[in-house]
């Protein structure tokens, strides 16, 4: 019945949420408590989710440990409440300490399919991962070597290992993972959180890095596979449970611990939508910037029918809009 109504590029109106997320999460910019730049990020998606004509259910956000009534969580209805009916993952701020330390790489997303399109991670909060853009997608293997893996994105890239540049989150787990790179030539650059838009900048061709790598969440490769489908490149995972009990609620949803998902299993469906906003600086997208009277937004939209990608710089007027929101701008 809403077939013509989901041809719509829904991307565009996904902007203005995330817009919404990033403006009220980088008040709390360097300000050393991620809770308040969620809760306020989540206040305002919630706000702009009713300007769609959709009828969402998120079925996909990270869990915090925030009273529920100012978190966003698995399904809640969003969006105006008619037309299509899709799923939603969203991360309100994804990188939040990043946000609080007054670090790079955060950014608000969303990211919308047709429902039942979307994976549902279930209790699973984490994957590892292998991430690259299109000149790469075919040559990657989760499960092959470190060395070989790297070796072959190289030559798909036409450039000498040497000069690879790997995206790797810093974490404990990933230690024998970041000697491997060394040892087979490569360079790694390590993040402190954000591996959203270390995907991000794996698929981009003009970026300096050429490849995510390493065990981050599931909700956000569900997200990144979403950008993938419009941008092009690949994601791979498999489930990587860091928990016995994480492992044992995994089970019980049923998923296959030995199972690879790639983009069209992450998202089944051409008709998703993504949308990114910076909160911080980072080199996908500048953060909120405050000049005179006005905010000033980046973000990224794309759409995964088409292949559609608009970067997006929007000016807040924060005077006019003080007088009409109850959110702050
Ligand atoms: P949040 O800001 O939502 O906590 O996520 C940041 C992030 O760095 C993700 O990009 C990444 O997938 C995940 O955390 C990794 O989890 P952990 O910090 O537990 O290693």
């Amino acid at each position: 019945m809403y077939e013509h109504l989901t041809d719509r590029n829904l991307a565009l109106d996904l902007v203005r949420v995330t817009e919404a997320g990033a403006l009220a999460a980088a008040h709390y910019y360097g300000k050393g408590n991620k809770d308040d730049a969620i809760k306020a990020a989540v206040g305002a998606m919630r706000i702009a989710f009713q300007g769609i004509h959709v009828q969402g259910q998120v079925i996909s956000v990270k869990s915090e440990n925030i009273e529920r009534s100012l978190m966003l969580h698995n399904g809640e209805e969003v969006g105006y409440g008619d037309g299509p009916e899709m799923d939603v993952a969203v991360n309100p701020v994804e990188g939040t300490f990043a946000v609080a330390n007054g670090r790079m790489n955060a950014l608000s997303v969303v990211a919308m399919a047709k429902q039942g399109s979307l994976l549902n991670p279930g209790h699973s909060h984490y994957c590892r991962k292998i991430a690259v853009g299109s000149a790469a997608a075919s040559v990657i293997d989760i499960d092959a070597p470190i060395k070989v893996n790297l070796q072959n994105i190289a030559k798909a890239l036409g450039k000498p290992i040497g000069e690879l540049n790997v995206f790797i989150l810093d974490r404990p787990r990933h230690q024998k993972m970041v000697s491997d790179i060394r040892l087979a030539g490569a360079r790694v650059n390590l993040h402190n959180d954000g591996d959203v838009a270390g995907a991000l900048l794996a698929s981009d061709p003009h970026s300096h890095i050429d490849v995510l790598l390493g065990t981050g969440g599931t909700a956000e490769a569900v997200i990144t596979a979403c950008a993938l489908k419009g941008i092009g490149g690949q994601i791979l995972c498999r489930l990587d449970p860091q928990s016995e009990e994480e492992k044992a609620e995994v089970l019980a949803d049923g998923f296959d611990l030995n199972r690879v998902y790639g983009v069209n299993d992450l998202v089944t469906s051409d008709q998703c939508y993504f949308a990114a906003t910076g909160v911080t600086d980072g080199e996908v997208l500048a953060g909120v910037r405050y000049e005179d009277e006005y905010a000033i937004t980046s973000s990224l939209s794309t759409r995964g029918r088409t292949g559609t990608m608009r970067y997006v710089q929007a000016y807040h007027n924060r005077r006019k809009l003080a007088k009409m929101s109850t959110v702050e701008y």
